[in-house]
């Protein structure tokens, strides 16, 4: 990836996705256009339906644009075909997914420690490295748990762990705190502002969390699949 202090890191232009089905065709977005800056720590904030999971997983290479463009780092994401996008994503980024998606037969650990592989770390680093983070999180009792033995609050810091742990140039955090009580919530988004500080590191997050905001640089709100408001 290409980083150009000067252009914004990520750059969103008329972009508009239409889902159909059968017999009926959603526009969830439409002509979104948005800049984000290298460093930046962004929360989209929108009510239920808005486009919000939407916009994360175009912006993540996720899912295709039905039209318009997205270029992150001067390369155009909606070019790439899916072999392409999962090489970029696994270099580039990394998602907490608003249902976790954490691989049913691994363990807490070994999912944390997953994404060192496309780096080619090896396997006692990575698990070392998996455990150090599981245990800031308080998850160090359920380092062998696969995540069905874990609670939704276990398996979304599970999730969390694993976004960061290769240290992406972007994290895509999806409504990172939903199910966590007040307290781990505020350890959780504390961990995503340290690292957007101490490296650098892009951040995008969707919430819902009024009280979470306020460790963010700006709040970009969406209605209707349309960005309504950017905040400074
Ligand atoms: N895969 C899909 N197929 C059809 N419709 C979808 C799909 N994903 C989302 N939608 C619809 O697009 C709209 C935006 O959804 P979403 O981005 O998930 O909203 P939010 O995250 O803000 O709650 C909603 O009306 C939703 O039902
Ligand atoms: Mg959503």
């Amino acid at each position: 990836m290409i980083e150009n202090k000067h252009e914004p890191l990520i750059i969103a232009r008329n972009v508009t996705k239409i889902y159909k089905t059968d017999k009926t065709r959603l526009k969830a977005l439409a002509n979104v256009h948005l800049d984000v800056m290298q460093g930046e720590f962004a929360a989209i904030v929108g009510t239920s339906g808005s486009g919000k999971s939407t916009l994360l997983s175009l912006l993540a290479g996720l899912e295709k644009p039905s039209a318009g463009r997205i270029m992150i780092g001067g390369r155009g994401i909606h070019r790439l075909n899916e072999e392409q996008l999962v090489d970029f994503r696994l270099k580039n980024t990394g998602f907490v997914f608003q249902s976790f998606n954490l691989f049913e037969v691994l363990t807490a650990q070994e999912n944390v420690a997953f994404p060192l592989m496309a780096q080619g770390v090896g396997k006692a680093e990575r698990m070392e490295r998996a455990k150090l983070i599981l245990n800031e999180y308080g998850l160090g009792r359920h380092l062998h748990h696969k995540p069905n033995e874990l609670s939704g609050g276990e398996q979304q810091r599970v999730s969390i762990a694993r976004a960061i742990i290769a240290e992406p140039k972007i994290i895509f955090a999806d409504e990172p705190t939903g199910n966590l009580d007040s307290q781990t919530a505020d350890i959780i988004i504390k961990s995503l502002a340290d690292i957007n500080k101490q490296k650098g590191t892009t951040i995008l997050m969707v919430t819902h969390d009024m009280e979470r905001v306020k460790y963010t640089d700006r709040i970009i709100k969406i209605a209707d699949g349309m960005i309504s408001e950017q905040e400074a």
